[in-house]
């Protein structure tokens, strides 16, 4: 793993509460917001580049009316997650991956937004002011597997707009949140429905981009599948209602024998660091993968299906229901192939398992 780069410093402010344990029961913990310290902010104007951002304490923040994220939906999100490890260092999993992507989608937003090297320093900070939330001196909390730190970077046009445009000011923000499962069922199969009618991206939109318009526009069709029992809906390709894309907050896999194939990237779909990772730890385990197009047909023989993201890290799909008829995987268990990456993942993560590739960032 990579060090820590000796630029980023503890703030001062932080030292009266950052060895109080942090009470957390991490057995009843989900994915639900558990404010915490402190929050990272920067700001710059138009045209200009981020230069000096500061730690707060964590709090409600002040904007115009008229901001444009909140007018127009000029906003951007990151999600990665901190572990602690066993003798007591704090693990970033590949945070210039979630830099970059900012990057990517701030330039498809016309937004600026910080550099690699900003970003990266600046969840560092964001996770250190914080540190008793992910892990206290001699009393390691949480206990390994139970949980994580959840880092949630913002980018927002924060200045005022009336007329439709990019915004004046921006504004880089960070909290952290500590976080267990995402989905209710924990680590158990979860439940998914196609939903024919509506779909996530379309071709040149902002699927392929961590867009906060995108995660808004899905939570009608994900509140009534959850009204029906379901976890969560399993989107299909706007053009020919016949590939699958991805799940509301996470990408997809399909499993058949040694093959792995998930959804290419292609602009509709959003790159998750997670679905990235896995393809390259599922090749180093011998299966095939495959990036393509995916029809929906090919559920139909699938062996096992299961998603992946930051938040939701790899969740078994006990079945998915399409035009009414339901498709059950592995009975309704745990997928073997679910399961071997899913502790592959994790066990990498929280630095159980040697780092070859380098991915992991110590603090
Ligand atoms: C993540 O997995 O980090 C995400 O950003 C998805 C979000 C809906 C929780």
């Amino acid at each position: 793993s990579k060090k820590l780069s000796s630029t980023v410093q503890e703030a001062p402010l932080i030292s009266d509460v950052a060895y109080e344990l942090a009470d957390i029961d991490w057995d009843s913990l989900g994915f639900a917001l558990m404010p915490t310290d402190f929050m990272y902010i920067m700001k710059c104007s138009h045209g200009q580049t981020f230069s000096k951002g500061e730690l707060q304490r964590y709090g409600n923040i002040e904007l115009s009316p008229s901001a444009g994220v909140l007018n127009y939906g000029q906003g951007l999100f990151e999600g990665l997650k901190a572990y602690r490890k066993q003798d007591g260092n704090i693990l970033l999993f590949r945070p210039e991956e979630n830099a970059l992507r900012m990057r990517m989608g701030a330039e498809r937003m016309c937004m600026p937004s910080p550099t690699i090297e900003q970003f990266v320093d600046a969840v560092t900070a964001t996770v250190l002011a914080n540190k008793r939330w992910v892990m206290c001196n001699f009393i390691l909390v949480p206990p390994p597997g139970k949980g994580s730190l959840y880092i949630r970077p913002l980018l927002m046009g924060s200045g005022a707009v009336l007329g439709l445009a990019p915004a004046p000011e921006y504004t880089f923000l960070i909290y952290v949140s500590p976080v267990g499962n995402y989905f209710k069922e924990g680590i158990a199969p979860i439940h998914l429905m196609i939903d024919t009618e509506v779909h996530r991206a379309t071709p040149g939109g902002t699927g392929g981009v961590k867009t906060i318009g995108n995660y808004a526009s899905v939570l009608k069709a994900q509140t009534a599948a959850k009204a029906k029992g379901f976890t969560d809906v399993l989107y299909l390709d706007c053009v020919h209602k016949k590939y699958l894309e991805e799940v509301s907050s996470c990408n997809v896999f399909v499993v058949k024998g040694n093959v792995i194939s998930t959804p290419s990237i292609k602009g509709t779909i959003l790159p998750g660091i997670t679905r990235k990772s896995i393809i390259d730890v599922a090749r180093s385990q011998g299966f095939q993968v495959e990036e393509r197009l995916v029809a929906v047909d090919e559920l139909l023989d699938a062996d096992e299906v299961f998603c992946s993201g930051t938040a939701v890290v790899i969740s078994p799909v006990g079945s998915i229901t399409y035009h009414g008829e339901r498709i059950s995987y592995r009975n309704g268990g745990i997928g073997v192939v679910s399961q071997q990456l899913y502790s592959a993942l994790t066990r990498l993560q929280m630095g159980l398992t040697e780092d070859k590739m380098d991915w992991l960032l110590e603090l």
